[in-house]
């Protein structure tokens, strides 16, 4: 893949996860079907998001306890903190499951009082985590949409005209 195809295609998954992490929060408006079986999708997002940003978690683990620059660091234990609770949130959310478990046949789990208490706890830390990920992540994301999205799609526009009268000459 190239190296633009994998930040274009990063910059749509990033913003499907953003997206799909809102309505998953959102229990009371989609209904616990929609929010069980969306929940398991966005884990199967993430570990592709991770998957495309591999070189980069390897290259800073590797490097973690020498010379790194302090705001790299904290964005790299930022995203661990984001991933352990969103491994949380979907392992808690398949113990309390009512819908998609028991769709998929496994009916052995018995919903209890903490699994309950940790999908509520892990689910909560992800949005302060999340909203500080976005908020270090910012010029990345704001770069991307410019190069990516906003030029291609002014450099389009201004040209229709030019290529309009071009086809009636
Ligand atoms: C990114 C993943 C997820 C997030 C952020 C999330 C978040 C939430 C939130 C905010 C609630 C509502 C209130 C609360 O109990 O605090 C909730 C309830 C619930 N979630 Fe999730 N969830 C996720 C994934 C899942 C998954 C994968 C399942 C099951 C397959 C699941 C099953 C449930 C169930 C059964 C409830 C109702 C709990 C009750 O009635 O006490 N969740 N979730």
């Amino acid at each position: 893949m190239s190296s633009s195809l994998s930040i274009k295609t990063k910059l749509v998954l990033d913003f499907l996860i953003t997206l799909f992490f809102v309505v998953v929060m959102s229990t009371a408006l989609t209904g616990l079907a929609v929010h069980e079986w969306l929940g398991i999708v966005i884990l199967v997002m993430i570990i592709v998001h991770m998957l495309l940003s591999w070189q980069w978690i390897a290259s800073i683990t590797m490097r973690l306890f020498t010379g790194l620059p302090g705001i790299t660091r904290t964005s790299y234990i930022l995203d661990f903190l984001l991933f352990a609770a969103m491994i949380i949130a979907i392992y808690s959310g398949l113990m309390i499951s009512r819908v998609a478990i028991p769709a998929l046949g496994l009916n052995g789990l018995t919903p209890s009082f903490m699994w309950r208490g940790l999908h509520s706890l892990s689910s909560n830390s992800l949005l302060l985590f999340t909203g500080l990920h976005l908020a270090l992540s910012w010029n990345w994301i704001v770069k991307t949409i410019r190069k990516y999205v906003l030029t291609p799609f002014f450099i389009k526009n201004k040209s229709t005209p030019a290529e309009n009268s071009s086809s009636t000459k």
